[in-house]
């Protein structure tokens, strides 16, 4: 088993500092990745809209990767979301979450659609989502964005604002008014009251304090905490909690709080001045969408969300976009970035994890572009997800092994 610690070097060594061996407290999580092994177990969910195509894409990517590597990937679909609802009533049947639970690590797609928009809550694609993510203990979610030199035109701000950006967003991810109670539509004074309950306990903020910490010490030292202490107690106790982990427990990182609604101003102002955030479930939400523009487009963002034990998931941050489903016109590089992410936290294979992410980008090299980052008169060929998917399993197939 490889502690967090091990797993955050690994993916944080892109990071603009040199890894500092952590001199402080272990933090009370460890990722559960599994030891570099012949074969592996991964649960793929699909999910829903373009989920199926980019799965499809990633799993061409992946099984170049593993042809080439000699290693084996046993992936094994299971349902979630729409497809669940539409084939068991339940958008994450415990069968789904008993293979999650069983595989060495969970890939995912996307989940969501039109077609289930008015069920009742329940019965929403978004509930499966959750229930995995409280289901499986995975508190705290890390959305990277980092601006790619081929992309940088892609962003609709100016190149000077985005060239350079490597920011990585640390989301909690079961708290928060996503999950607290009470919370409902009651009937109050002949008036229909909706409400929900943002609230966090001491040790929930605590724990990804210190996930937050770690990662900001093993990237650019920086951390930015943001919250909106002006106004919600929640918040001041956000702030107070971080700033006695950090400054206990980190002392090579340097702390910074900001309020929310000044973070999304700067974050599209001068982007370049974070280096890591932390923040709650629904500014992490809202924060992490924004800073995927500063990349150019959601289609290029991965994510990984882990707990304490246990597999971790791998998913693109985008959703499903049901309007271009089922036209080959989604970008699976976000997905096949997921998979990149998951060999180098939870299966020990980062060299693997590199080729990946360099076969991502020789093919950006090589001008190939899904529809999303393609920009008029670019000169770059215009492809559809199957053709990406391909593309870079044409390159990782063409790789020389170390
Ligand atoms: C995300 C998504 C989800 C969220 C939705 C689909 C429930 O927007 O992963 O960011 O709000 O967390
Ligand atoms: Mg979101």
């Amino acid at each position: 088993m490889v502690s967090l610690n091990l797993a955050l070097s690994l993916l944080l060594a892109t990071g603009t500092q040199a890894f500092v061996p952590a001199a402080n407290k272990p933090f009370n999580s460890a990722l559960n990745a599994v030891s570099k092994k012949d074969t592996y177990s991964v649960t793929l969910l699909p999910g829903d809209g373009i989920g199926p195509e980019i799965t499809a894409a990633t799993k061409v990517a992946l099984e170049a990767l593993t042809t080439k590597c000699g290693f084996t990937i046993e992936l094994k679909e299971a349902l979630i979301g729409g497809a669940a609802i539409d084939e068991k009533n339940d958008p994450f049947p415990q069968e789904s979450l008993d293979q999650c639970l069983g595989s060495d690590s969970v890939l995912l797609a996307c989940i969501g659609g039109y077609k289930w928009d008015n069920n009742p809550r329940e019965l929403r694609p978004e509930s499966g989502l959750l229930k995995m993510r409280k289901e499986m203990g995975l508190f705290a979610n890390l959305r990277p964005a980092k601006v790619l030199p081929q992309l940088i035109d892609a962003s609709t701000l100016k190149r000077e604002v985005v060239e350079g950006v490597d920011v990585m967003v640390v989301r909690e991810l079961t708290g928060d008014v996503y999950f607290g109670t009470p919370k409902g539509i009651d009937v109050i004074d002949g008036q229909r009251v909706g409400y929900n309950n943002m609230i966090y306990s001491e040790s929930e903020i605590d724990r990804i304090a210190r996930v937050a910490g770690d990662v900001a010490s093993k990237r650019g030292g920086k951390l930015c905490s943001v919250d909106k202490a002006n106004v919600l107690d929640v918040s001041q106790l956000w702030r107070d909690v971080v700033t006695q982990v950090i400054t206990d427990d980190f002392k090579d990182v340097e702390l910074s709080h900001m309020y929310v609604d000044n973070a999304a101003m700067q974050l599209i102002r001068w982007p370049k001045q974070f280096d890591t955030i932390v923040c709650g479930n629904i500014f992490g939400d809202i924060l992490s969408d924004e800073a995927s523009m500063l990349v150019g487009s959601l289609g290029m963002l991965p994510s990984a969300s882990i707990g304490e034990s246990g597999p971790g998931v791998f998913e693109p941050c985008h959703g499903s976009a049901p309007d271009i489903a089922g036209e080959d016109k989604a970008n699976p590089l976000a997905m096949i970035l997921s998979a990149a992410m998951m060999l180098k936290y939870d299966l020990d294979r980062p060299a693997e994890a590199q080729m990946l992410e360099d076969a991502v980008e020789a093919v950006l090299d090589q001008g190939i572009r899904t529809p999303d980052i393609k920009q008029e008169g670019d000169g770059c060929k215009l492809v559809g997800c199957k053709e990406m998917g391909q593309a870079v399993a044409d390159v990782v197939a063409s790789m020389a092994l170390n």
